[in-house]
């Protein structure tokens, strides 16, 4: 008897595994004859013998993910399920994912490094204020190289940590100084779980584009129950595998597309010392590159000037006036998609005396006992310009920002400058600029859409969709005109 003929007899024979897997009994004949489980099948086997308690991973062959370069970061808080997360390495350790192990204070109560570090083949990350480690910045580190940061069980205690911006040991810090995907897959007591500050950690975690693989609800180690088992660490594994395949799919999405995207504010200057500019953080443009980027796209980032860490594209350029931005745009096409986030100021302010004496704006504009007037000049709208330009990119997107009347404004705009697609957002009472939140319009020539309020991550990843379907579309037509 073959292996999975053996398998299939341990699980309860081809009538009921077939029953059980909703298919065929033809189907699962097949299987034993093939001495194989079809990959898109091996989840719910696995599940089913898991749900027999029957173990039986090694009828399965391991898994071999040789596309993916992966690593991911497990940080084991201290929870009754901190054990659990010995299962979670040792799945991940039968494939090819890097892994590096991160254990709280609390988690050391329930396991030692020791035993994670010989599961793991590797040191296991404890001290924040490590001698040894810190010559290298290892935090900061830790929390730049993976692609994925799993916490795994997460305590109510590092939700709270994460939602309110504590660092007070090595795992908070790192999540707090991570760009990277950040997975928690809480487990605590249901009581724990459903008090309302639990609730509103985890309600901000979510909206600031933090994923969560949600606890079980059943009997807890502590005799209550509830939601707030940890999941089974298979279910985990999947869940992130799933994640990974997803992410891969993705990576060359767009592959061989330019983009240039233009983030920040620009700043006009009036004298040596002053100028005028607006409150845009380019927090929105940057997270906008940073996920065409991770989809293969060749991303130029023109950007004004800003105090935030540039995403990991292949160009950024650093500029001040609208004109240059302008200057830049023009210098990078030809392009296919143009994305301009930009907040351009739309004038400058040229100082005139009222006897309209010439001053001296080399120099810092000293006072004087005559009234100071300013002519406004209309800068360039870059927007406008590229898209009716001859080197027009296929796709043209424009942000515009908006205190009332936002969707007409918007509509006219998206008309009148010849683009694709308008982003439009509420700016009144502050709202938006340096922000880590926005609620967008999306405005088509045919229709719009209108969002939730989410991270600007969250806008970026969606809308990214949004710019490879109409990159499709506007492939289709090319290749039907
Ligand atoms: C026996 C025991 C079991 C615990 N289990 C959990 C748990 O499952 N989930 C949880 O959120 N906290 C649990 N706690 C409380 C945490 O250990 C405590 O909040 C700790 O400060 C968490 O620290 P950390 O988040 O830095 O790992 C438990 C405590 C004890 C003593």
């Amino acid at each position: 008897m073959n292996k999975i003929s053996q398998l299939i007899s341990l699980l309860g024979g081809t009538g009921a595994v077939a029953e059980k897997l909703k298919i065929k009994p033809s189907a699962i004949s097949n299987w034993k004859k093939l001495n194989k489980i079809p990959s898109n099948k091996r989840k719910d086997v696995l599940e089913l013998g898991s749900y027999l308690n029957i173990n039986i991973e090694h009828f399965l062959p391991t898994q071999k993910l040789h596309n993916f370069k992966f690593k991911i970061l497990l940080i084991i808080s201290g929870g009754i399920a901190s054990y659990k997360s010995l299962e979670i390495i040792r799945l991940i350790k039968k494939t090819d994912i890097e892994l590096d192990v991160v254990m709280t204070k609390s988690a050391q109560k329930f396991i030692t490094p020791l035993l994670v570090t010989s599961l793991n083949e590797k040191k296991c990350y404890i001290d924040l204020f490590s001698i040894e480690d810190e010559t290298k910045m290892n935090h900061i580190n830790l929390a730049r190289s993976p692609d994925i940061i799993l916490v795994a069980p997460a305590t109510a205690n590092i939700m709270a940590k994460l939602a309110n911006g504590l660092a007070d040991d090595l795992a908070s810090t790192i999540l707090l100084a991570s760009f990277s995907k950040i997975i928690l897959a809480p487990s605590m007591n249901p009581v724990m779980w459903n008090n309302l500050a639990t609730r509103d950690n985890y309600k901000k975690l979510l909206e600031r584009g933090i994923e969560f693989i949600e606890p079980d609800t059943g009997d807890m180690a502590c005799g209550e129950s509830g939601k707030g088992r940890f999941p089974e660490p298979r279910a985990i594994f999947e869940f992130i595998l799933s994640y990974m395949r997803e992410n891969q799919k993705l990576s060359n999405q767009f592959q061989d597309i330019s983009i240039i995207i233009t983030a920040g504010p620009t700043i006009e200057a009036i004298d040596p010392i002053r100028f005028v500019s607006n409150k845009s953080s380019g927090k929105q443009g940057f997270e906008i590159a940073s996920e065409l980027t991770k989809r293969g796209a060749k991303v130029t980032l023109i950007t004004g000037p800003v105090n935030i860490p540039f995403p990991n594209c292949e160009n950024v350029i650093k500029v001040k006036t609208a004109q240059e931005m302008l200057d830049n745009v023009t210098q990078q096409l030809p392009a296919d998609i143009l994305i301009c986030c930009a907040a351009v100021a739309d004038w400058r302010l040229i100082p005139k005396t009222s006897t309209n004496n010439k001053i001296d704006t080399n120099n810092k504009i000293k006072k004087t006992k005559e009234k100071l007037l300013f002519e406004a000049i209309k800068n360039p709208d870059i927007l406008e310009t590229i898209a009716k330009s001859k080197l027009r990119p296929k796709i043209v997107i424009g942000f515009s920002a908006e205190t009332s009347n936002i969707k007409n404004n918007s509509y006219s705009k998206l008309i009148s400058k010849n683009v694709d697609l308008i982003i439009a957002n509420d700016v009144s009472n502050n709202k938006v600029f340096g922000e880590d939140f926005n609620k967008v319009f999306l405005i088509y020539k045919n229709n719009y859409e209108q969002w939730e309020k989410q991270s600007k991550k969250s806008v970026a990843y969606h809308l990214v969709n949004r710019i490879n379907d109409l990159l499709i579309n506007y492939n289709k037509r090319a290749v039907n005109a």
